[in-house]
Protein backbone atom coordinates (compact mmCIF):
# COMPACT_ATOMS: atom_id res chain seq x y z
CA UNK A 1 0.00 0.00 0.00
CA UNK A 2 0.96 3.59 -0.88
CA UNK A 3 0.49 6.22 2.18
CA UNK A 4 1.36 9.38 1.66
CA UNK A 5 -0.20 12.73 3.90
CA UNK A 6 -1.26 15.84 2.24
CA UNK A 7 -2.82 19.49 3.72
CA UNK A 8 -6.10 19.76 1.58
CA UNK A 9 -8.96 21.83 1.69
CA UNK A 10 -11.76 18.91 1.37
CA UNK A 11 -14.21 20.68 -0.18
CA UNK A 12 -12.31 21.35 -3.59
CA UNK A 13 -10.53 17.86 -2.81
CA UNK A 14 -10.87 15.17 -5.39
CA UNK A 15 -10.87 11.25 -4.30
CA UNK A 16 -12.35 8.20 -5.76
CA UNK A 17 -13.67 7.28 -1.99
CA UNK A 18 -13.23 9.70 1.10
CA UNK A 19 -13.71 8.07 4.87
CA UNK A 20 -15.02 10.45 7.41
CA UNK A 21 -15.83 9.94 10.84
CA UNK A 22 -19.19 11.28 12.58
CA UNK A 23 -20.15 10.25 16.17
CA UNK A 24 -23.23 9.30 18.04
CA UNK A 25 -26.57 11.16 17.53
CA UNK A 26 -24.96 12.34 14.37
CA UNK A 27 -22.79 15.08 15.60
CA UNK A 28 -20.39 15.38 12.60
CA UNK A 29 -16.10 15.88 12.90
CA UNK A 30 -15.34 19.01 10.96
CA UNK A 31 -14.38 16.79 7.98
CA UNK A 32 -18.15 15.90 7.88
CA UNK A 33 -19.64 19.09 8.75
CA UNK A 34 -17.12 21.02 5.61
CA UNK A 35 -18.56 18.19 3.23
CA UNK A 36 -22.31 18.87 4.66
CA UNK A 37 -22.06 22.76 3.97
CA UNK A 38 -20.66 21.92 0.38
CA UNK A 39 -22.86 19.77 -0.45
CA UNK A 40 -26.33 21.49 1.25
CA UNK A 41 -27.03 19.49 3.81
CA UNK A 42 -27.60 15.86 1.71
CA UNK A 43 -25.44 13.94 4.35
CA UNK A 44 -27.17 14.66 7.44
CA UNK A 45 -30.33 14.23 5.52
CA UNK A 46 -29.21 10.78 4.39
CA UNK A 47 -28.15 9.80 7.84
CA UNK A 48 -31.56 10.97 9.24
CA UNK A 49 -33.68 9.38 6.28
CA UNK A 50 -31.77 5.99 6.86
CA UNK A 51 -31.92 5.75 10.73
CA UNK A 52 -28.16 5.90 10.96
CA UNK A 53 -26.78 7.19 14.49
CA UNK A 54 -23.03 7.11 14.53
CA UNK A 55 -22.28 4.03 16.88
CA UNK A 56 -18.85 3.00 17.33
CA UNK A 57 -17.66 0.98 14.04
CA UNK A 58 -21.02 1.47 12.32
CA UNK A 59 -20.64 2.35 8.51
CA UNK A 60 -22.70 4.17 6.12
CA UNK A 61 -21.86 4.68 2.05
CA UNK A 62 -23.04 7.43 0.02
CA UNK A 63 -21.97 5.93 -3.77
CA UNK A 64 -22.60 8.80 -5.40
CA UNK A 65 -22.07 12.80 -4.61
CA UNK A 66 -23.07 14.82 -7.16
CA UNK A 67 -20.97 18.25 -8.19
CA UNK A 68 -18.64 16.53 -5.81
CA UNK A 69 -15.36 15.78 -6.06
CA UNK A 70 -15.99 12.85 -4.10
CA UNK A 71 -16.88 10.19 -6.22
CA UNK A 72 -18.24 7.91 -3.09
CA UNK A 73 -18.04 8.83 0.92
CA UNK A 74 -17.78 6.46 3.68
CA UNK A 75 -19.12 7.96 6.60
CA UNK A 76 -17.91 5.62 10.03
CA UNK A 77 -19.82 6.59 13.25
CA UNK A 78 -17.14 7.06 16.23
CA UNK A 79 -19.62 6.22 19.09
CA UNK A 80 -20.39 9.29 21.86
CA UNK A 81 -18.63 12.55 21.56
CA UNK A 82 -16.15 13.48 24.69
CA UNK A 83 -15.74 9.81 25.53
CA UNK A 84 -13.09 9.33 23.13
CA UNK A 85 -12.13 5.71 23.98
CA UNK A 86 -9.49 3.34 22.25
CA UNK A 87 -12.13 0.93 22.00
CA UNK A 88 -14.28 2.51 19.58
CA UNK A 89 -12.04 3.89 17.40
CA UNK A 90 -10.29 0.98 16.59
CA UNK A 91 -13.93 -0.58 16.19
CA UNK A 92 -14.53 2.28 13.39
CA UNK A 93 -10.98 1.67 12.11
CA UNK A 94 -11.57 -2.18 11.87
CA UNK A 95 -15.07 -1.18 9.98
CA UNK A 96 -13.50 1.07 7.70
CA UNK A 97 -10.83 -1.40 6.84
CA UNK A 98 -13.96 -3.58 6.24
CA UNK A 99 -15.86 -1.00 3.97
CA UNK A 100 -12.26 0.33 1.94
CA UNK A 101 -12.10 -3.51 1.26
CA UNK A 102 -15.21 -4.48 -0.17
CA UNK A 103 -15.53 -0.81 -1.84
CA UNK A 104 -13.19 -2.12 -4.68
CA UNK A 105 -11.89 1.58 -4.81
CA UNK A 106 -8.36 1.63 -6.23
CA UNK A 107 -7.59 4.58 -3.98
CA UNK A 108 -8.88 6.60 -0.79
CA UNK A 109 -8.54 9.05 1.25
CA UNK A 110 -8.80 8.99 5.28
CA UNK A 111 -9.59 11.84 7.62
CA UNK A 112 -10.46 9.15 10.46
CA UNK A 113 -7.65 10.85 12.18
CA UNK A 114 -10.51 13.65 13.01
CA UNK A 115 -11.53 11.60 15.48
CA UNK A 116 -10.90 12.56 19.25
CA UNK A 117 -9.08 10.15 21.15
CA UNK A 118 -8.21 10.63 24.52
CA UNK A 119 -4.33 11.01 25.33
CA UNK A 120 -3.49 10.12 21.32
CA UNK A 121 -1.73 12.07 18.90
CA UNK A 122 -2.41 12.10 15.23
CA UNK A 123 0.67 10.26 14.57
CA UNK A 124 -0.94 7.34 16.86
CA UNK A 125 -3.89 7.72 15.25
CA UNK A 126 -2.72 7.48 11.47
CA UNK A 127 -0.54 4.36 12.87
CA UNK A 128 -2.97 2.79 13.98
CA UNK A 129 -5.17 3.38 10.95
CA UNK A 130 -2.45 1.51 8.63
CA UNK A 131 -2.24 -1.65 11.05
CA UNK A 132 -5.84 -2.38 11.40
CA UNK A 133 -6.04 -1.60 7.31
CA UNK A 134 -3.54 -3.71 7.18
CA UNK A 135 -4.91 -6.18 9.03
CA UNK A 136 -8.46 -5.88 7.31
CA UNK A 137 -6.97 -6.39 4.09
CA UNK A 138 -4.86 -9.89 5.18
CA UNK A 139 -6.05 -12.71 3.80
CA UNK A 140 -3.33 -15.57 3.86
CA UNK A 141 -3.52 -17.94 0.54
CA UNK A 142 -0.35 -19.36 0.40
CA UNK A 143 -1.80 -22.75 0.86
CA UNK A 144 -5.01 -22.66 -1.34
CA UNK A 145 -4.64 -24.92 -4.09
CA UNK A 146 -4.91 -23.49 -7.81
CA UNK A 147 -9.03 -22.81 -7.91
CA UNK A 148 -8.86 -21.72 -4.30
CA UNK A 149 -6.26 -19.36 -5.18
CA UNK A 150 -8.20 -18.04 -8.43
CA UNK A 151 -10.83 -17.31 -6.81
CA UNK A 152 -9.46 -15.52 -4.54
CA UNK A 153 -9.58 -11.86 -5.50
CA UNK A 154 -6.54 -9.65 -3.62
CA UNK A 155 -8.31 -6.23 -2.38
CA UNK A 156 -7.59 -3.42 -4.80
CA UNK A 157 -6.81 -0.91 -2.67
CA UNK A 158 -3.15 0.27 -3.17
CA UNK A 159 -3.24 3.92 -2.43
CA UNK A 160 -4.29 5.85 0.58
CA UNK A 161 -3.86 9.30 1.56
CA UNK A 162 -4.33 10.57 5.18
CA UNK A 163 -5.46 14.28 4.24
CA UNK A 164 -4.70 16.83 7.11
CA UNK A 165 -6.03 20.01 8.20
CA UNK A 166 -2.30 22.29 7.67
CA UNK A 167 0.61 22.13 6.39
CA UNK A 168 2.22 21.41 9.97
CA UNK A 169 1.20 18.07 10.74
CA UNK A 170 3.14 16.99 7.69
CA UNK A 171 6.51 15.91 9.54
CA UNK A 172 4.65 13.83 12.17
CA UNK A 173 2.13 12.11 9.61
CA UNK A 174 5.42 11.03 7.65
CA UNK A 175 6.64 9.72 10.79
CA UNK A 176 3.74 7.64 11.75
CA UNK A 177 3.04 6.67 8.10
CA UNK A 178 7.37 5.19 8.71
CA UNK A 179 6.25 3.68 11.47
CA UNK A 180 2.83 2.38 10.92
CA UNK A 181 3.70 0.60 7.76
CA UNK A 182 6.69 -0.89 9.34
CA UNK A 183 5.02 -2.54 11.81
CA UNK A 184 2.62 -3.84 9.73
CA UNK A 185 5.34 -5.41 7.98
CA UNK A 186 6.55 -7.07 11.05
CA UNK A 187 3.01 -7.82 11.54
CA UNK A 188 2.76 -9.77 8.06
CA UNK A 189 5.55 -11.38 8.69
CA UNK A 190 4.89 -12.94 11.57
CA UNK A 191 1.35 -13.73 10.28
CA UNK A 192 1.94 -15.36 7.58
CA UNK A 193 4.77 -18.15 8.99
CA UNK A 194 2.45 -18.51 12.18
CA UNK A 195 -0.12 -19.37 10.08
CA UNK A 196 1.85 -21.97 7.61
CA UNK A 197 0.86 -25.31 8.69
CA UNK A 198 3.36 -27.52 11.05
CA UNK A 199 4.73 -29.62 7.69
CA UNK A 200 5.72 -26.71 6.06
CA UNK A 201 6.88 -24.30 8.58
CA UNK A 202 9.27 -26.96 10.02
CA UNK A 203 12.10 -25.58 12.34
CA UNK A 204 14.51 -25.62 9.40
CA UNK A 205 11.61 -23.76 7.27
CA UNK A 206 11.86 -21.25 9.77
CA UNK A 207 15.87 -20.85 9.58
CA UNK A 208 14.95 -20.69 6.22
CA UNK A 209 12.74 -17.48 6.05
CA UNK A 210 14.68 -15.94 8.80
CA UNK A 211 17.78 -16.06 6.71
CA UNK A 212 15.81 -15.30 3.32
CA UNK A 213 14.58 -12.28 5.14
CA UNK A 214 18.15 -11.17 6.83
CA UNK A 215 19.42 -11.26 3.29
CA UNK A 216 16.93 -9.02 1.79
CA UNK A 217 16.84 -6.57 5.50
CA UNK A 218 19.79 -4.95 7.33
CA UNK A 219 20.08 -7.63 10.00
CA UNK A 220 22.64 -10.29 10.15
CA UNK A 221 21.01 -14.23 10.18
CA UNK A 222 23.09 -17.13 11.98
CA UNK A 223 21.44 -20.80 12.33
CA UNK A 224 22.97 -23.02 14.85
CA UNK A 225 22.46 -27.37 14.04
CA UNK A 226 22.06 -29.54 16.70
CA UNK A 227 25.79 -30.46 16.30
CA UNK A 228 26.52 -26.62 17.70
CA UNK A 229 23.49 -26.87 20.30
CA UNK A 230 25.42 -30.31 21.30
CA UNK A 231 28.75 -28.97 21.76
CA UNK A 232 27.12 -25.45 23.51
CA UNK A 233 25.65 -28.08 26.05
CA UNK A 234 22.05 -26.95 25.46
CA UNK A 235 20.45 -30.43 26.83
CA UNK A 236 17.04 -28.97 27.58
CA UNK A 237 16.29 -27.61 23.98
CA UNK A 238 17.93 -30.51 22.91
CA UNK A 239 16.24 -33.34 24.36
CA UNK A 240 12.71 -31.86 23.13
CA UNK A 241 13.92 -32.06 19.50
CA UNK A 242 15.08 -35.52 20.52
CA UNK A 243 11.71 -37.06 19.61
CA UNK A 244 11.02 -35.17 16.06
CA UNK A 245 12.09 -36.35 13.27
CA UNK A 246 12.70 -33.03 12.06
CA UNK A 247 15.92 -31.31 13.81
CA UNK A 248 16.13 -28.44 15.83
CA UNK A 249 17.57 -24.91 15.00
CA UNK A 250 18.52 -21.96 16.85
CA UNK A 251 18.06 -18.85 14.73
CA UNK A 252 19.94 -15.97 15.96
CA UNK A 253 19.63 -12.44 14.51
CA UNK A 254 21.80 -9.88 14.54
CA UNK A 255 20.56 -5.84 14.12
CA UNK A 256 23.44 -3.28 15.00
CA UNK A 257 22.33 0.55 14.73
CA UNK A 258 24.40 1.65 17.10
CA UNK A 259 27.76 1.25 17.63
CA UNK A 260 29.33 -2.10 18.71
CA UNK A 261 30.21 -1.22 22.35
CA UNK A 262 26.14 -0.32 22.81
CA UNK A 263 24.71 -3.21 24.97
CA UNK A 264 21.70 -4.97 22.49
CA UNK A 265 18.61 -5.97 23.91
CA UNK A 266 17.86 -9.55 23.49
CA UNK A 267 14.14 -10.49 22.08
CA UNK A 268 14.63 -14.58 22.86
CA UNK A 269 10.85 -16.00 20.44
CA UNK A 270 9.63 -19.78 21.31
CA UNK A 271 9.62 -21.64 18.20
CA UNK A 272 7.30 -24.61 18.67
CA UNK A 273 6.92 -25.71 15.13
CA UNK A 274 3.54 -28.24 16.34
CA UNK A 275 3.42 -29.12 19.75
CA UNK A 276 1.72 -32.37 20.34
CA UNK A 277 2.57 -32.45 23.57
CA UNK A 278 5.63 -35.45 23.32
CA UNK A 279 4.87 -38.35 25.45
CA UNK A 280 2.50 -36.12 27.64
CA UNK A 281 0.09 -36.22 24.53
CA UNK A 282 -2.29 -33.54 24.43
CA UNK A 283 -5.85 -34.02 23.83
CA UNK A 284 -7.29 -34.04 19.91
CA UNK A 285 -9.22 -31.28 20.47
CA UNK A 286 -8.08 -28.44 18.60
CA UNK A 287 -4.73 -29.62 18.67
CA UNK A 288 -4.47 -28.14 15.09
CA UNK A 289 -3.99 -24.88 16.68
CA UNK A 290 -0.60 -26.16 17.83
CA UNK A 291 0.89 -25.12 15.28
CA UNK A 292 0.49 -21.70 16.64
CA UNK A 293 3.00 -22.35 19.12
CA UNK A 294 6.04 -20.62 17.10
CA UNK A 295 4.18 -17.55 17.50
CA UNK A 296 6.82 -16.14 19.95
CA UNK A 297 9.46 -17.06 16.87
CA UNK A 298 7.76 -15.32 14.31
CA UNK A 299 6.85 -12.67 16.35
CA UNK A 300 10.79 -12.13 17.22
CA UNK A 301 11.57 -11.83 13.31
CA UNK A 302 8.76 -9.61 12.44
CA UNK A 303 10.27 -7.43 14.92
CA UNK A 304 13.70 -7.45 13.78
CA UNK A 305 12.45 -6.74 10.41
CA UNK A 306 10.67 -4.39 11.50
CA UNK A 307 13.43 -2.76 13.88
CA UNK A 308 15.86 -3.29 10.29
CA UNK A 309 13.02 -1.10 8.18
CA UNK A 310 13.01 1.60 10.53
CA UNK A 311 16.94 1.87 11.14
CA UNK A 312 16.95 2.39 14.87
CA UNK A 313 19.53 3.60 16.72
CA UNK A 314 20.07 0.76 18.83
CA UNK A 315 21.90 -3.16 18.41
CA UNK A 316 19.01 -5.90 18.94
CA UNK A 317 19.25 -9.44 19.14
CA UNK A 318 16.75 -12.10 18.20
CA UNK A 319 17.02 -15.50 19.38
CA UNK A 320 14.51 -18.37 18.71
CA UNK A 321 15.05 -21.78 19.56
CA UNK A 322 12.94 -23.94 17.11
CA UNK A 323 11.83 -27.61 17.57
CA UNK A 324 8.81 -29.80 17.26
CA UNK A 325 7.37 -31.69 20.16
CA UNK A 326 6.30 -34.89 19.80
CA UNK A 327 5.69 -38.84 20.90
CA UNK A 328 8.22 -40.95 20.19
CA UNK A 329 10.78 -44.09 21.18
CA UNK A 330 13.55 -41.41 21.52
CA UNK A 331 11.00 -38.47 23.00
CA UNK A 332 11.16 -37.27 26.55
CA UNK A 333 9.84 -39.04 29.06
CA UNK A 334 7.81 -38.25 32.26
CA UNK A 335 10.65 -38.81 35.13
CA UNK A 336 13.93 -38.10 32.25
CA UNK A 337 16.47 -35.42 34.02
CA UNK A 338 18.26 -33.55 31.66
CA UNK A 339 21.00 -31.02 31.77
CA UNK A 340 20.45 -27.02 30.27
CA UNK A 341 23.00 -25.26 29.46
CA UNK A 342 23.10 -22.96 32.32
CA UNK A 343 23.89 -26.01 34.97
CA UNK A 344 20.96 -26.54 36.38
CA UNK A 345 19.73 -30.08 35.87
CA UNK A 346 15.77 -30.41 35.33
CA UNK A 347 13.22 -32.76 36.19
CA UNK A 348 11.42 -33.06 32.96
CA UNK A 349 7.80 -34.30 35.26
CA UNK A 350 5.43 -33.26 31.98
CA UNK A 351 6.88 -33.44 28.66
CA UNK A 352 4.27 -30.92 27.05
CA UNK A 353 5.90 -28.33 29.30
CA UNK A 354 8.36 -27.86 26.87
CA UNK A 355 8.74 -24.57 25.73
CA UNK A 356 10.58 -23.85 29.20
CA UNK A 357 12.91 -26.43 28.12
CA UNK A 358 14.13 -24.38 24.95
CA UNK A 359 13.76 -21.04 26.45
CA UNK A 360 15.92 -21.77 29.22
CA UNK A 361 19.29 -22.51 27.41
CA UNK A 362 18.19 -19.56 24.77
CA UNK A 363 18.25 -17.50 28.05
CA UNK A 364 21.52 -18.94 29.01
CA UNK A 365 22.80 -18.54 25.58
CA UNK A 366 21.25 -14.12 26.08
CA UNK A 367 23.74 -13.83 28.62
CA UNK A 368 26.96 -13.90 26.36
CA UNK A 369 25.48 -10.80 24.79
CA UNK A 370 25.87 -8.97 28.11
CA UNK A 371 22.14 -7.34 26.96
CA UNK A 372 20.64 -4.00 28.38
CA UNK A 373 17.66 -6.40 28.65
CA UNK A 374 16.53 -9.78 28.16
CA UNK A 375 12.51 -10.06 26.63
CA UNK A 376 10.88 -13.36 26.18
CA UNK A 377 7.70 -13.49 23.74
CA UNK A 378 6.22 -17.15 24.27
CA UNK A 379 2.93 -19.23 23.57
CA UNK A 380 3.75 -20.76 26.79
CA UNK A 381 0.71 -21.74 28.97
CA UNK A 382 -3.07 -22.52 28.38
CA UNK A 383 -3.04 -21.70 32.07
CA UNK A 384 -2.55 -17.55 31.22
CA UNK A 385 -5.35 -17.72 28.63
CA UNK A 386 -7.92 -19.03 31.73
CA UNK A 387 -6.15 -16.23 34.08
CA UNK A 388 -6.09 -13.62 31.89
CA UNK A 389 -8.51 -14.19 28.70
CA UNK A 390 -7.45 -13.07 25.16
CA UNK A 391 -6.73 -9.03 25.36
CA UNK A 392 -3.56 -8.40 27.12
CA UNK A 393 -0.86 -10.79 26.85
CA UNK A 394 0.94 -11.68 30.55
CA UNK A 395 3.62 -10.00 31.72
CA UNK A 396 6.25 -11.12 34.56
CA UNK A 397 9.56 -9.14 35.40
CA UNK A 398 12.48 -9.47 37.88
CA UNK A 399 13.22 -5.51 37.08
CA UNK A 400 10.39 -2.27 37.72
CA UNK A 401 12.10 -0.55 35.31
CA UNK A 402 11.69 -2.89 32.75
CA UNK A 403 7.99 -3.95 33.40
CA UNK A 404 6.98 -0.26 33.55
CA UNK A 405 8.57 0.03 29.95
CA UNK A 406 6.53 -3.19 28.73
CA UNK A 407 3.16 -1.77 30.55
CA UNK A 408 3.65 1.73 28.81
CA UNK A 409 4.85 0.26 25.04
CA UNK A 410 1.55 -2.18 25.61
CA UNK A 411 -0.55 1.08 26.29
CA UNK A 412 0.69 3.18 23.93
CA UNK A 413 0.73 0.27 20.97
CA UNK A 414 -2.71 -0.82 22.23
CA UNK A 415 -0.76 -4.30 22.22
CA UNK A 416 -1.52 -4.52 26.30
CA UNK A 417 0.56 -6.71 28.92
CA UNK A 418 -1.14 -7.25 32.22
CA UNK A 419 1.72 -7.67 34.84
CA UNK A 420 1.53 -11.07 37.04
CA UNK A 421 3.06 -11.75 40.50
CA UNK A 422 6.90 -13.06 40.35
CA UNK A 423 6.94 -13.46 44.02
CA UNK A 424 9.80 -16.22 45.26
CA UNK A 425 6.48 -17.94 47.63
CA UNK A 426 5.66 -19.80 44.14
CA UNK A 427 9.17 -21.18 43.62
CA UNK A 428 8.52 -24.11 46.02
CA UNK A 429 6.06 -25.45 43.68
CA UNK A 430 9.16 -26.45 41.08
CA UNK A 431 10.90 -28.41 43.76
CA UNK A 432 12.42 -31.93 42.71
CA UNK A 433 13.26 -35.08 44.48
CA UNK A 434 15.87 -35.64 42.40
CA UNK A 435 17.32 -32.32 39.96
CA UNK A 436 17.66 -28.96 40.74
CA UNK A 437 14.09 -28.47 39.45
CA UNK A 438 11.19 -29.92 37.92
CA UNK A 439 9.88 -28.88 34.71
CA UNK A 440 6.07 -28.14 36.48
CA UNK A 441 4.59 -26.49 38.98
CA UNK A 442 1.63 -28.56 39.85
CA UNK A 443 -2.32 -27.05 39.03
CA UNK A 444 -2.22 -24.01 40.55
CA UNK A 445 -1.07 -21.03 38.86
CA UNK A 446 0.11 -22.61 36.04
CA UNK A 447 1.64 -19.69 34.34
CA UNK A 448 2.99 -17.83 37.21
CA UNK A 449 5.51 -20.87 37.85
CA UNK A 450 6.39 -21.54 34.06
CA UNK A 451 7.50 -17.72 34.74
CA UNK A 452 9.57 -18.52 37.72
CA UNK A 453 10.88 -21.59 36.50
CA UNK A 454 12.20 -18.80 33.30
CA UNK A 455 13.48 -16.64 36.46
CA UNK A 456 16.07 -19.23 37.10
CA UNK A 457 18.07 -18.96 34.47
CA UNK A 458 17.73 -15.03 33.80
CA UNK A 459 19.47 -13.62 37.15
CA UNK A 460 22.27 -12.26 35.44
CA UNK A 461 20.35 -9.39 33.28
CA UNK A 462 16.70 -7.18 33.72
CA UNK A 463 14.29 -9.69 32.28
CA UNK A 464 11.31 -10.22 30.98
CA UNK A 465 8.75 -12.83 30.01
CA UNK A 466 5.72 -12.36 28.15
CA UNK A 467 3.34 -15.04 27.43
CA UNK A 468 1.40 -14.44 24.02
CA UNK A 469 -1.44 -17.61 24.51
CA UNK A 470 -4.13 -15.57 24.88
CA UNK A 471 -3.66 -13.02 21.93
CA UNK A 472 -0.81 -14.52 19.45
CA UNK A 473 -3.81 -15.73 17.22
CA UNK A 474 -7.53 -16.01 17.02
CA UNK A 475 -9.40 -19.72 17.71
CA UNK A 476 -13.05 -20.03 16.22
CA UNK A 477 -14.26 -19.18 12.87
CA UNK A 478 -11.57 -16.29 12.92
CA UNK A 479 -8.89 -18.66 12.90
CA UNK A 480 -5.55 -17.16 12.13
CA UNK A 481 -2.58 -15.49 13.74
CA UNK A 482 -2.73 -11.30 15.15
CA UNK A 483 0.90 -10.49 14.55
CA UNK A 484 1.04 -9.83 18.45
CA UNK A 485 3.46 -9.11 20.00
CA UNK A 486 5.41 -7.16 17.50
CA UNK A 487 3.53 -3.68 18.45
CA UNK A 488 4.49 -4.11 21.60
CA UNK A 489 8.56 -5.20 21.13
CA UNK A 490 8.71 -2.66 18.23
CA UNK A 491 6.87 0.16 20.53
CA UNK A 492 9.19 -0.80 23.18
CA UNK A 493 12.57 -0.20 21.12
CA UNK A 494 11.15 2.73 19.62
CA UNK A 495 10.87 4.25 23.03
CA UNK A 496 14.42 3.30 24.03
CA UNK A 497 15.84 5.86 21.41
CA UNK A 498 16.27 9.32 22.40
N1 LIG B 1 2.14 -24.53 23.89
C1 LIG B 1 1.56 -24.93 25.11
C2 LIG B 1 0.74 -23.81 25.77
C3 LIG B 1 -0.58 -23.48 25.13
C4 LIG B 1 -1.66 -24.32 25.28
C5 LIG B 1 -0.74 -22.30 24.47
C6 LIG B 1 -2.89 -23.98 24.74
C7 LIG B 1 -1.96 -21.94 23.94
C8 LIG B 1 -3.03 -22.79 24.06
C9 LIG B 1 2.63 -25.35 26.10
O1 LIG B 1 3.72 -25.98 25.55
C10 LIG B 1 1.98 -26.32 27.03
O2 LIG B 1 1.62 -27.37 26.59
N2 LIG B 1 1.84 -25.95 28.30
C11 LIG B 1 1.19 -26.77 29.24
C12 LIG B 1 1.98 -26.72 30.53
C13 LIG B 1 1.56 -27.75 31.52
C14 LIG B 1 1.93 -29.14 31.02
C15 LIG B 1 2.26 -27.47 32.82
C16 LIG B 1 -0.23 -26.25 29.42
O3 LIG B 1 -0.44 -25.05 29.37
O4 LIG B 1 -1.12 -27.07 29.56
MN1 LIG C 1 3.41 -28.05 25.34
ZN1 LIG D 1 4.19 -25.46 23.65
Amino acid sequence: MDYSAKFEPLTQFTTPCAVVGFYQKRKLTPAAAALDEALDGLILKLLKRDDIEGKAGEVYSIAHLPGSGIERLVLVGLGKKGEGGVAAYRKALAAAAKALKESNAKQAASLLHEAEVEGRDLGWKIRQFIELLEAGLYTFTQMKGGNGNGNHKPPRLAKLQFVLDGEEQTEAAKAAIRQGRAIAHGMKIAKDLANLPGNVCTPTYLADQAEHLARKSKFKARILDEKDLEELGMGAFLSVSKGSEEPARLIVLEYFGAPDKAAPYVLVGKGLTFDAGGISIKPAANMDEMKYDMCGGAGVIGTLAAVAELELPLNVVGLVPASENLPSGRANKPGDIVKSLSGITIEILNTDAEGRLLLCDALAYAKRYEPQAVIDVATLTGACVVALGRHPSGLWSNHEDLAAALLKAGEGSWDRVWRMPLWEDYQEQLKSNFADVANIGGPDGGSVTAACFLSRFAKDFPWAHVDIAGTAWKTGAEKGATGRPVPLLVQYLLDRIA
